[in-house]
Formats: structure tokens, C-alpha cells, sequence
């Protein structure tokens, strides 16, 4: 089993020690340790582009018109505040999206999501599925940030919807992860609690979505982690029935 991961058991221990989350392992039987096996290894997309399917293709949109009408957005009062957009970052072709709430102070400088503290374990996270941020496409509900980290206001969700469903469309994941209860509330247009929306696979566009605690609420409720790391093993046996 642990040979078909895309990293060994070893390393996976070391990314879920970085997680924070324990694992128990008998001295005795380090060597032998086996954590739940992961196949979800990244396969690169093929997609065959036959004649028929492009004379199919709508008259396309792309990654540069969409990335210049974030930067210029002024559809909501927070472009007046923000540093600058942060438009999302990864691979444009990838089977995994991640999609968080709205970018933090950290993000608001950087220009890129998820680079504070909550993006390093973020990071983790997503290595302790066996992949790695250059596989992935991550992006935010809101391409600017609330003054204050405060939570998205509807108006705001609304203006800035039609970004993101065109990064859906152009990245096409296979399967998509909504980062903490705002993110998956405010995509899944739902104010169920995140203890009934985690578990269970939604549906996006027709795209399964599972959601995931937010890696800032972890890193202040540290206890919750092992729950976390129950949600990515479900993510990744969800995204391993839908090959
Ligand atoms: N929290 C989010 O939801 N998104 C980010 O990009 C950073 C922190």
C-alpha cells in the first residue's frame, strides 16, 4: 500500500508532526510504521482535445483578462482599503482546488493567498495529503481583504462570486476543498455549522466539495487537528472513488 503514495509513510509522519497532529507509533515498530494508506496522487490532467470538443468550446475566457479585472476590480467598498488584489496562485490545470475565505494581512501585502501563519499549515495540510502547492489552485471567496480580518459581508460574497466561478471553470478541478466554515457557508449558500457541513461530500457545479477546518481556527484550537486530519483522509478517499 504505502508504495502507491505519492510520499512515503516516513515523511507523511513528518508532515503530520508538522500538522501538529500525534501519531502513535511503537518504538519497536517505527520502521514498519503504516499510516492510512493515500493514493491520491496527482495525475496530470489528459484531456483530449478533439475537433468535435473544441467547436464545442464557448468563445473562451482566460487566466489574463479574468487576473486584469480582479486587479482593477472596484465592484465593492474594499478595494478602497486593500493593498492590492490576491488574485490565487498554483497550477491553473489542477485537480485539487482549495478555496478560503478572503485574504489576510499577510496575503494583503504578499499578493498571494494563505502565506501567514494559517497558510504554512496550510501547506502542511495539503503535504500531509501527498501533495504540495505547486498541484493545486488555491483561491479565496474575496480577492481583497476586510479591513481587520473581519468576516466577508454579503455584498462583498456577491460582488466578487462571478471571479471565482470563472477560476472554477478555467481550472476545472476534479475535486474541491472549502478551507473553514466562512469559505464553505458562504460557497455552499448555507448557514449550517461546520460540524454539519464537514463529512460529507457537497456538490459545486456539479464539482464534489468537502470541506476542511481553517487552518487558523486549528493553530487556536490545536485539540481539533486530529478531527482536521479526518476530513483530509476523507478528502482523499473521495478524490481516489472518482477516478
Ligand atoms: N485565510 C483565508 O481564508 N485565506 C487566506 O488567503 C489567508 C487566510
Amino acid at each position: 500500500m504505502a508504495s502507491d503514495s505519492v510520499v512515503d509513510d516516513e515523511t507523511r509522519l513528518q508532515y503530520l508532526q508538522a500538522m501538529g497532529i500525534e501519531v502513535w507509533v511503537p518504538r519497536r515498530n517505527r520502521a514498519a510504521v503504516s499510516i492510512e494508506p493515500v493514493e491520491a496522487a496527482v495525475e496530470p490532467k489528459q484531456q483530449e482535445e478533439t475537433i468535435e470538443n473544441v467547436a464545442e468550446m464557448p468563445v473562451e475566457d482566460n487566466w489574463d483578462d479574468l487576473e486584469r479585472q480582479v486587479a482593477a476590480c472596484r465592484r465593492c467598498q474594499l478595494c478602497e482599503t486593500r493593498t492590492q488584489t490576491v488574485f490565487g496562485s498554483g497550477n491553473k490545470q489542477a485537480d485539487w482546488m482549495l478555496i478560503g475565505e478572503a485574504p489576510g494581512q499577510s496575503e494583503d501585502l504578499e499578493g498571494k493567498p494563505f502565506v501567514g501563519k494559517a497558510g504554512q499549515l496550510l501547506t502542511e495540510m495539503i503535504r500531509a495529503m501527498g501533495l504540495s502547492r505547486d498541484q493545486v489552485f488555491i483561491a479565496n471567496v474575496l480577492k481583497c481583504r476586510p479591513p481587520g480580518n473581519r468576516d466577508p459581508k454579503s455584498d462583498e460574497v456577491e460582488a466578487c462570486r462571478e471571479f471565482l466561478q470563472r477560476q472554477i471553470a478555467l481550472v476545472q478541478p476534479r475535486i474541491i476543498l472549502a478551507v473553514g466554515r466562512i469559505a464553505a457557508q458562504n460557497l455552499l449558500q448555507t448557514q449550517d455549522p461546520l460540524a454539519k457541513l464537514r463529512s460529507v461530500v457537497h456538490k459545486l457545479d456539479n464539482i464534489p466539495l468537502i470541506v476542511i477546518y481553517h487552518p487558523a481556527y486549528l493553530l487556536r484550537s490545536p485539540l481539533e487537528k486530529r478531527k482536521a486530519w479526518e476530513d483530509l483522509q476523507f478528502a482523499m478517499k473521495t478524490f481516489k472513488g472518482l477516478n
